[in-house]
């Protein structure tokens, strides 16, 4: 599938924490490197840095309370469902998962299509799920990394947009490997908006094949 060519490419955020990355894609708005606009931050915590961070930029930040939500046996997609209303309500064309803790379901799965990513520190399909640096050093790999993909109902399954490896050092502790990781989530999540706001991803199949890409070819190797 094609996705087309957007003028001005309308993006919310969800995110649950610090908002790192919501900030890298700030910057990277500001700097004029990814044509988009953010239309609105939205959290399922009152207290998420990421809705401060909004609030600093004079973003619309909001908080979605999943309380009210809890005890119904369609909790979860009630939830969603309230959230898709406010994504209607600001034609939203892209949504970016940031550090978004919660399970997003089929009610916002489908509504945006390959129009939903979602940030990963791990090298996808390897290490899905949550304390993936931990597991990514107790397996022994010699490499991390991190990876955008667009999202699906499987938790971090969705078709592989970019990604970015870096190396395991043998005195890595789950935190610096994440610091390490976390430089280039915010390189390749700005550089992910921009290639759909140019209309340059097509998804085929589970493939997402990037028109007019750069030949790569440059091996990365750990260690070297
Ligand atoms: C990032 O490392 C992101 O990749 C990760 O949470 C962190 C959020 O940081 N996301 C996941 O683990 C999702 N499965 P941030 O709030 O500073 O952007």
């Amino acid at each position: 599938m094609s996705i087309s060519r957007t003028t001005s490419l309308r993006v919310a955020v969800l995110a649950s924490g610090r908002g790192s990355n919501l900030q890298a894609i700030i910057d990277a708005i500001e700097a004029g490197q990814a044509q988009a606009q953010i239309v609105a931050v939205i959290s399922n915590k009152k207290d998420a840095v990421a809705l401060e961070r909004a609030r600093k930029y004079g973003l619309k930040d909001l908080f979605v309370d999943p309380k009210p939500f809890a005890g119904r046996p369609d909790s979860r997609e009630a939830y969603d469902r309230s959230l898709l209303a406010i994504l209607q309500q600001h034609e939203v064309g892209l949504v970016l998962l940031a550090g978004y803790m919660k399970i997003v379901t089929a009610v916002l799965v489908n509504a945006y299509a390959n129009r939903m990513m979602n940030i990963h520190p791990s090298l996808l399909p390897s290490f899905p799920g949550l304390d993936v640096q931990k597991k990514t050093i107790d397996w022994g790999c010699k490499l991390a990394g991190c990876t955008v993909h667009f999202v699906t109902e499987g938790v971090d399954e969705g078709p592989i947009i970019i990604q970015a490896a870096v190396p395991i050092l043998d005195d890595d502790t789950p935190e610096t490997l994440a610091a390490r990781i976390l430089v280039q989530e915010h390189k390749i999540y700005p550089r992910a908006v921009q290639l759909f706001a140019e209309g340059r991803l097509r998804v085929d199949g589970r493939r997402v094949l990037i028109e007019d890409a750069k030949p790569g070819g440059v091996a990365i190797v750990s260690p070297t």
